[in-house]
């Protein structure tokens, strides 16, 4: 939430407002309530910001130009204390002569102590916002001290809460200062210009090499040094790294929206995160876990923990490692397992889910997991980002960036790494087990093939939700793996396209659910394969007959050749036979295309919908 741009250049370099431009177009998807820049121009702090999207802050600066600087800051908001106006903008000022400009992300816990106890001494406020609390306290810093770097130490010590904050002063030209705790924010390091962004979209356009900042550190970049110190003052080395994607990753290839382009790269978000990750032989070597194997065999429980989308990645996961490993298997939403009393010990392995590796939801779940002397994995698909970093290893996803705001290729990408995670704890217990494992990676390495055959069909689904442009209410059921997959259709209907939506597990209708159903009212059915256990499928086909019956519009995703279900569809949706535990990869496929086509014919804005961000970094 909120996004963070920062950039020095030597003087004679007039760059900085358009590179902070364009890093905070890079970074829109983080929040877009408003936008602002701070230029330093020579003895003054010069602040534009606007409510709305990025468009317009920037026809305000086009209309009324900003002076030729080499030092700038700039920032793209998710509201949270104070309503999305210009006053609420950030950068704020700090001081009586705001002469330091202050933009942050996260949340100030103790904003109204400090307000109160700064009111008392004469601080005014224009706004309502905790940021401007914090300027203020860097200012009266700054005022003590002569020194940003040491203003910021100072100030962060009466800080509680998680933040990233950026500062700039007029006194200190060529110089911008950020403190993280708890809030990401990296390092770019340039050739005579150094970067500082929310993440690497910021300047990826400028450089690929990257330093990571730890929590609870204070980072200072001029043209040519960055230096880092803890909060306690003394100093760290980040750990350098090469960004391992390039800007042209970052931009929309010719698509109308990001989410267009990243549901087409869905195979290659499958193919990327299963490379380089089985021998020849077909053996699973996910050395990268630097895990001991034998801790990973000692393990008695897993724990997954994500939010959103990611936790329905975590609920296909559930399904296959207890079948494939036969160790018990839990998920939860992050911010509940955080805040309540969970069994947890050093044989439990807490998995997290995250895409951005930076929801906080799910880092404070980590964080707690660790506490209880858990054992940590993180599923991720940022480097650099703070999940990975807390947790005891971690298991990359390689979805490339992920910029619409409804995750698609990242819930793929997920998932597969879910499965190598439970096909690797198979593996170690060896036996049947290990054999089971061998011919389901093989089967693994088909789905991105399969994938692509799914989005070649998808011409039908997009006819049906242009036709369906008008409807105020979807329904979604599966069951088994279809279960999540019905979830996550009915949350991508909800946050890009704003129709009522409801994913059930579809044994669940009849004991309360299947009174919504009325004639016309449309269902969406993730149908088990034929080869499901359980005789699942017939009990699907059941309730697809029971909900037809009522009146309802029946839309079934079903697998080549599967017949039963064609007398009781209005509408068969084919995807590719598979094995019932890998299905979740395909059938999701015409569920992300249906909201994205419908939304688009609702002429929203399918990247950025409302009231959302990207990355949640906030509890
Ligand atoms: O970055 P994360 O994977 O941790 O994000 C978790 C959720 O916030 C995210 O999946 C959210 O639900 C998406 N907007 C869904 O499309």
């Amino acid at each position: 939430m909120c996004g963070i741009v920062g950039y020095v250049g030597a003087a004679s370099d007039e760059t900085a407002l358009g590179v902070v431009m364009e890093g905070l177009a890079r970074l829109e998807y983080r929040g877009y309530d408003s936008a602002g820049v701070a230029v330093l121009d020579g003895d003054h702090v010069e602040v534009r910001k606007r409510s709305g999207k990025l468009a317009n802050l920037r026809a305000d600066i086009d209309a009324r130009p900003l002076p030729p600087t080499a030092t700038a800051i700039g920032h793209t908001r998710w509201a949270t204390h104070g309503g999305p106006t210009d006053t609420n903008a950030h950068p704020h000022r700090g001081g009586a002569d705001g002469r330091l400009a202050v933009i942050h992300n996260g949340i100030i816990e103790n904003f109204h102590a400090l307000k109160t106890e700064l009111l008392a001494q004469g601080a005014v406020f224009s706004s309502e916002t905790d940021t401007e609390v914090a300027a203020h306290v860097l200012a009266a810093e700054y005022d003590r001290t002569g020194d940003l770097t040491a203003a910021m130490l100072a100030a962060v010590a009466r800080l509680q809460g998680a933040f990233t904050l950026l500062a700039v002063h007029v006194d200190q030209p060529g110089v911008v200062v950020g403190a993280r705790r708890n809030s990401p924010l990296v390092v770019g390091l340039g050739e005579g210009a150094n970067y500082l962004g929310s993440d690497v979209a910021a300047f990826i356009g400028h450089t690929r090499e990257a330093l990571e900042l730890g929590q609870d550190q204070v980072v200072t970049i001029t043209p040519t040094s960055v230096s880092v110190v803890g909060f306690d003052g003394r100093p760290v080395e980040g750990r350098r790294y090469h960004v391992d994607w390039d800007a042209a990753a970052a931009t929309k290839g010719g698509y109308p929206s990001f989410m267009a382009k990243e549901i087409d790269e869905q195979p290659h978000a499958v193919a990327d995160t299963l490379l380089g990750r089985t021998k020849e032989d077909g053996e699973l070597v996910l050395d990268e876990l630097r895990v001991s194997e034998d801790a990973l065999r000692a393990v008695t429980k897993v724990v997954i923990v994500a939010c959103g989308t990611a936790s329905y990645a975590g609920m296909v996961a559930k399904y296959a490692i207890e079948h494939w490993t036969r160790i018990p298997c839990e998920v939860e939403l992050a911010h509940e397992f955080r805040y309540r009393d969970p069994v947890v010990d050093r044989h439990t392995l807490v998995v997290s889910v995250s895409q951005s590796g930076e929801t906080m939801d799910t880092l404070m779940a980590v964080k707690h997991a660790h506490e209880l002397g858990a054992l940590t994995i993180s599923i991720c698909n940022t480097h650099g980002s703070t999940i990975p970093r807390e947790s005891d290893a971690v298991l990359y996803t390689h979805a490339g960036p992920e910029v619409a705001v409804a995750s698609t290729k990242a819930f793929l990408a997920q998932i597969t790494a879910c499965y190598l995670l439970g096909l690797y704890l198979a593996q170690l217990r060896g036996g049947t087990q290990a054999d089971t494992a061998a011919a389901v990676m093989r089967e693994l390495r088909e789905m991105p093939e399969k994938i692509q055959t799914v989005l070649d069909r998808m011409e039908r689904v997009r006819e049906i939700a242009r036709f369906m442009a008008d409807t105020r209410s979807v329904l979604f059921l599966g069951r088994h793996v279809g279960f999540p997959v019905a979830l996550e259709g009915a949350l991508k209907l909800k946050e890009i396209a704003y129709i009522h939506a409801e994913g059930f597990a579809a044994g669940e209708l009849k004991h309360g659910p299947i009174a919504l159903i009325e004639p016309g009212q449309p269902v969406f059915i993730v149908v088990p394969g034929p080869a499901t256990p359980h005789e699942l499928h017939a009990k699907v086909v059941s309730n697809i007959q029971e909900i037809r019956a009522r009146g309802a519009r029946t839309l079934v995703i079903a697998e080549d050749g599967d017949e039963a279900v064609v007398p009781f569809a209005d509408e068969v949706i084919r995807v590719p036979a598979t094995s019932p535990l890998l299905a979740p990869l395909l059938t999701v496929v015409p569920l992300q295309v249906f909201a994205l086509e419908l939304a688009t014919a609702k002429g929203l804005d399918v990247d950025q919908p409302r009231n959302l961000a990207k990355s949640v970094t906030v509890e």
